[in-house]
C-alpha cells in the first residue's frame, strides 16, 4: 500500500462488523510500529493499553459515552501518558547514549560527547519535567523570560507547557498505530469522548496516567465511515 492508499483507507470509523474478529497479534504489532514515532528528546512518556478482554471492552464502551465505535469494537487501545516517568526513561537514554558514544564516537571527541549528552538528561530533562503544583514550572518561565531578554530560548516550559508537549509525542504514537492498522487492513477511530475517571477505573490505571487517546480497532460495517469532509487545503496551507 502506498502512503496515499493508507490515508485513503483511513477513516473513524463508527460501526465495526460483529461477524470480523481482528488478530490480537496483529494490533500488537501495530502497536510496536507506533513506538518508531518521535517524540520529544526521545523521552517515550507513554503507554499503550490493548484491551481484548470482554469484560473490560464493556467497560470501556460505557466510559466512552456508549459511542457505537465503543460498543462494535473488537479490541481497544488507550494510548496514556506517563510524565512522571521522566527520571526512569531520561536514565535509559542516557545509558544508551553513552553506549552508543563509546562504540562510535571518535576517541578526541568523546568526553565533549558524553558531556553534553549527561547535561541534557542528567540535567536540562530533570529541571524541565519536574513539577510542584506550577511552581517548578513558574521558576522556568521567569528564568526563561530573563534569559530570553538576551537570546533565543525555549519558552513553553511551564508545567501546563510540559504537559501538552508529552500528549503531543503520545498523540504522534497514537496517529501512527492508526496508519499502521490501516496498512494491515484494519480500522480505528480515535476517540476522545470519554469519561477519564471510567477509563482509569477501567484499566487500573495508575493515578499518575493522563488518557492521550482512546482508539477503538475492528473492521468496518458500511454503514460505519460517513463522507470525509475537509475544508478547502488553501485555508490551512500558508507557503512563506
Ligand atoms: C483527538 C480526536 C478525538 C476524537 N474524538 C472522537 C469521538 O469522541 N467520537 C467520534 O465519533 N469521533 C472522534 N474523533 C474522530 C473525528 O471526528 C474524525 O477524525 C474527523 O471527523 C475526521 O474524519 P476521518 O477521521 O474519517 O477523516 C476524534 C478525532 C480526534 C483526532
Amino acid at each position: 500500500m502506498s502512503l496515499q492508499d493508507i490515508l485513503d483507507h483511513r477513516h473513524a470509523v463508527r460501526h465495526y462488523d460483529p461477524a470480523q474478529p481482528i488478530d490480537a497479534g496483529v494490533v500488537k504489532k501495530c502497536i510496536e510500529l507506533a513506538s518508531l514515532a518521535p517524540t520529544s528528546s526521545n523521552m517515550q512518556l507513554w503507554e499503550a493499553f490493548h484491551v481484548i478482554d470482554k469484560t473490560v471492552l464493556g467497560k470501556l464502551a460505557h466510559a466512552c459515552l456508549d459511542q457505537r465505535s465503543a460498543r462494535t469494537a473488537q479490541q481497544i487501545v488507550v494510548f496514556v501518558t506517563r510524565q512522571s516517568l521522566y527520571k526512569q526513561h531520561a536514565k535509559a537514554i542516557l545509558d544508551a547514549a553513552m553506549d552508543d558514544i563509546n562504540r562510535n564516537s571518535p576517541e578526541e571527541k568523546k568526553e565533549k560527547h558524553m558531556k553534553l549528552q549527561t547535561a541534557y538528561y542528567a540535567k536540562l530533562i530533570p529541571f524541565i519535567y519536574s513539577r510542584c503544583f506550577g511552581l517548578w514550572g513558574l521558576v522556568r518561565k521567569v528564568l526563561a523570560q530573563c534569559i530570553g531578554l538576551s537570546r533565543p530560548i525555549m519558552r513553553q516550559v511551564s508545567e501546563g507547557d510540559v504537559r501538552v508537549c508529552v500528549h503531543k509525542s503520545c498523540a504522534l504514537v497514537a496517529q501512527t498505530f492508526m496508519l499502521a492498522m490501516s496498512e494491515a487492513g484494519y480500522d480505528t477511530c480515535p476517540l476522545e469522548g470519554f469519561d477519564s475517571r471510567l477509563v482509569k477505573k477501567a484499566l487500573n490505571l495508575p493515578y499518575d496516567t493522563e488518557i492521550n487517546m482512546v482508539i477503538t480497532c475492528g473492521i468496518r460495517m458500511p454503514d460505519g465511515v460517513r463522507g470525509r469532509y475537509r475544508l478547502p487545503f488553501s485555508e490551512m496551507y500558508r507557503r512563506v
